[in-house]
């Protein structure tokens, strides 16, 4: 028998993901951001001056009150407090909230299909969603660098020691060039270079490198982590949430990183903590991880438990030390070259 408390459950979270539903579609056709430039304006405005269609606009106006994203004022609309925080120039923006909730429907829905036939087609389902690809990055960064700067950064010293000594950082599979837009503004003697293999994320982390002044310093490259080659020892190479995309051909990519270090030069892997035990993803802040672990599964990947990595790193000679923040969901394994 349903009890009524379960319903009731079941349409909050409902009505949760269908308010991201509706953020994401003002946050991939600017609407939030061209609404506070306007100030208030008629969805006929609006839908004028973002380029888009009047009817859908109109539409979206409508959806957008109901879920509190606008308020009246006169005849016209304008951005509510919690509309304005789904823009993607707020500080804080709640904009990776709604990627997400989008790009993980599409993941599920794609699970549910392939768990009929166990097909495993990889890193292409990412990009089967023309209006997510681009927000892929800036969701990424959204959700990671406020930790990175707040907590990681000053946790760990290999950043310190690599940004005295200067030198070359890598960090491969590097999305929108975050991370390298990060260490490069703190520390101006390092140099960085960015690999991924989506033309969409060199993109944007070359025009942002440019945006920051950093060009100079941060080169981006397309191209498949198993085979990157570099001109000079690294200082850094780091992962960032990138090792279990490559994990099923981890030995050749650990000796490659290890070959590829300079000496006290140090690998930097950052990675979801998997648990060790199935009871811990009942936390809340593990739920998540739970459910990206099966959208990892249609990519052919999956989270691996720190304790994997700090052996991978043993075991091409590199001493490795586990640090967990955020309450232990994320692992960085650093493996120094003694
Ligand atoms: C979860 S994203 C993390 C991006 C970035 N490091 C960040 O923290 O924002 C993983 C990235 O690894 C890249 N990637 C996965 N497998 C790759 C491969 N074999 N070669 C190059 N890039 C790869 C993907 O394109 C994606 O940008």
């Amino acid at each position: 028998m349903i009890s009524d408390e379960q319903r009731r459950e079941a349409i909050q979270q409902l009505q949760g993901a269908m308010a991201l539903e509706v953020a994401f579609v003002g946050v991939a056709n600017s609407l939030f951001s061209v609404l506070a430039r306007l100030g208030a304006a008629s969805p006929a405005t609006l839908a004028r001056e973002a380029g888009a269609d009047e009817g859908y606009v109109t539409r979206w106006c409508d959806a957008a009150f109901a879920f509190g994203y606008l308020e009246e004022r006169g005849d016209e609309l304008a951005l509510s407090d919690l509309g304005g925080a789904f823009r993607p120039e707020a500080p804080g923006t709640l904009v990776p909230f709604a990627v997400q909730s989008i790009l993980g429907a599409h993941m599920a829905e794609r699970a549910a299909a392939f768990t009929r036939t166990g097909e495993r087609p990889g890193e292409v389902v990412l990009a089967e969603r023309e209006t997510v690809l681009r927000w892929f990055g800036p969701m990424l960064e959204g959700q990671f660098s406020p930790l990175f700067e707040r907590e990681i950064l000053p946790a760990i010293p290999a950043f310190g020691a690599a940004g005295e000594r200067g030198g070359l950082v890598v960090d491969l599979g590097c999305g929108n060039g975050w991370y390298l837009r990060a260490l490069a503004a703190r520390w101006p003697r390092l140099r960085g270079l960015g690999l991924d293999g989506f033309s969409e994320n060199i993109r944007q982390a070359e025009e942002r490198a440019r945006q920051s002044g950093l060009a100079d310093r941060l080169s981006f490259r397309e191209g498949d982590i198993h085979a990157f080659a570099l001109d000079e020892p690294a200082s850094l190479i780091s992962l960032n949430r990138a090792l279990h995309h490559v994990w099923n051909e981890k030995a050749r990519l650990f000796a490659l990183l290890a070959r590829s270090l300079a000496p006290g030069g140090a690998a930097v892997i950052w990675e979801p903590a998997w648990p060790s035990q199935r009871t811990g993803l009942r936390e809340i802040g593990r739920r998540a991880m739970a459910f990206q672990n099966l959208s990892e599964h249609v990519q052919g990947n999956h989270f691996l438990r720190p304790e994997e990595i700090e052996a991978a790193l043993r075991s091409v000679g590199l001493t490795p030390r586990v640090h967990l923040f955020a309450g232990g969901n994320e692992a960085v394994v650093v493996g120094t070259r003694e």
